[in-house]
C-alpha cells in the first residue's frame, strides 16, 4: 500500500468536499469500518514481528493525517454553513412594511370638533348637558307657551310627564346661566331627539351645537360679527353672513341666518349646494328674550345676550356635499373612508 498517495489523495479529498454530506462520505470511504486504511491497520498484528512496528507507526500517522484534515474541515463547512444560513434568514428591515391599517374620525365628530374648535378660539367655553331633560328646561323656561305645538306627543319623545328626550340644546341655555353670573360665552354640542320619520334631512336622533352669550351691551351686531367668523372659518375666508328675521320662542328678534355658497359662482346658475339662490340656510339665532332672563333671575335692564343653534348633520352636509344624512348613521366603511 503506497499510504504517501492514500494520504495525499485522502487529504486533497477531504479538502475538496464541497458541503457536510461530501466530507461524511469521504470520512467512511477514507476511515470507515471497510476502508482500506482501517482494514490494513486491523492486519498491522498478523505481520511478521520486524515489519510490525514500522508498518504501524505509518499507518498510525496516515490516519492522524486524515483525522486533522477532517477535524478542519468539518469546521470550515461549519461555518460556511451556519453563514448561509444566516444570510438567507437575514430581515430586510429597509424593505416596505405591509400597512397597518389605521382608522379616524367619522365626519359628524370630526366637523363637531371643527366647530367647538372655532369657539374655543373665540373665547367660549365648552358644557355639556343631560339627553333626557325636564319639561321646564327644554320648553316652559324657554318662553314656550302651553300650547306651543312643539310639545305634542306626536313631535317629542316623553320619558314621563315632565321628562323628555331633549328636542334640542337650547335648554342647556337654562342650565348654564342657573349656575352662573354673567359675562357668558358657552358652547353646547350635544344629541337631540324628535319623532321624526328618518329622510334624506331629518333624523330621530341627530347633533346640535348651541351657543350662548350673556354681557353687558350686547348687540344683534355682536351675534352677526361672531356668525360671520365662525361661517368663514367653517366654510371660508370668503365667505359672507345675511341675517333673515325668524322665529324662535326664546330670542327676540330671532333670524336665521344664511352664508354666502362656496360651490358657486352666486351667479343664478344652477348650483347643487345653493340651488342658484346663492345663499344656504346655516343656524337660527336671535337675541335673548328677556323672559327667558326672567326664568334664571339675570336683570334684563343690566344684561343682554345673543344665542344660536345649528345642526352639525346639516353644516356637515353642506360642507361635504353629502345628500342624505343617514349615510352618517350606517357606517359604511366605503362612505366613511372618504373624510379620513
Ligand atoms: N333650538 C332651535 C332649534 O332646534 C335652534 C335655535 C334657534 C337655537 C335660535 C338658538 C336660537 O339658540 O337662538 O330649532
Amino acid at each position: 500500500m503506497d499510504v504517501e498517495a492514500l494520504i495525499a489523495e485522502g487529504v486533497a479529498r477531504i479538502e475538496s468536499a464541497p458541503d457536510t454530506a461530501a466530507l461524511e462520505q469521504a470520512r467512511v470511504s477514507l476511515l470507515g469500518r471497510k476502508a482500506p486504511l482501517v482494514l490494513a491497520l486491523r492486519d498491522v498484528g498478523s505481520l511478521p514481528a520486524e515489519e510490525r512496528g514500522p508498518q504501524g507507526k505509518r499507518l498510525n500517522e496516515a490516519r492522524g493525517r486524515l483525522e486533522s484534515a477532517l477535524e478542519q474541515r468539518t469546521a470550515t463547512l461549519a461555518g460556511a454553513e451556519l453563514d448561509e444560513q444566516l444570510r438567507r434568514a437575514r430581515v430586510d428591515v429597509t424593505l416596505p412594511g405591509t400597512p397597518f391599517p389605521r382608522g379616524h374620525r367619522h365626519l359628524l365628530e370630526q366637523t363637531r370638533r371643527d366647530i367647538v374648535d372655532v369657539f374655543l378660539g373665540l373665547g367660549y367655553g365648552v358644557a355639556e348637558g343631560p339627553e333626557i331633560e325636564t319639561v321646564y328646561h327644554n320648553f316652559d323656561a324657554l318662553n314656550h307657551l302651553p300650547t306651543h305645538p312643539s310639545r305634542a306627543e306626536t313631535d317629542t319623545f316623553y320619558t314621563a310627564d315632565d321628562l323628555v328626550l331633549r328636542t334640542h340644546t337650547s335648554p342647556m341655555q337654562v342650565r348654564v346661566m342657573e349656575g352662573q353670573q354673567p359675562p357668558v360665552y358657552v358652547v353646547v354640542p350635544g344629541r337631540t331627539f324628535r319623532r321624526d320619520t328618518w329622510d334624506p334631512t331629518h333624523g330621530a336622533v341627530f347633533t346640535q351645537i348651541e351657543g350662548l352669550a350673556v354681557d353687558r351691551g350686547l348687540t344683534l351686531a355682536h351675534l352677526k360679527g361672531t356668525l360671520l367668523a365662525f361661517a368663514r372659518a367653517i366654510f371660508g375666508p370668503e365667505r359672507e353672513v345675511r341675517l333673515r328675521p325668524h322665529f324662535f320662542p326664546f330670542t327676540e328678534p330671532s333670524i336665521e341666518a344664511d352664508v354666502s355658497c362656496f360651490a358657486c359662482a352666486r351667479d343664478g346658475s344652477p348650483c347643487r349646494v345653493c340651488h342658484g339662490e346663492g345663499w344656504i340656510e346655516m343656524l337660527g339665532a336671535g337675541m335673548v328674550d328677556p323672559n327667558v332672563f326672567g326664568f334664571v333671575g339675570y336683570d334684563a335692564e343690566e344684561f343682554t345676550g345673543f344665542a344660536f343653534g345649528m345642526g352639525v348633520e346639516r353644516i356637515a352636509m353642506l360642507k361635504h356635499a353629502v345628500p342624505d344624512l343617514r349615510l352618517f348613521w350606517d357606517n359604511d366603511l366605503r362612505f366613511l373612508e372618504q373624510f379620513g
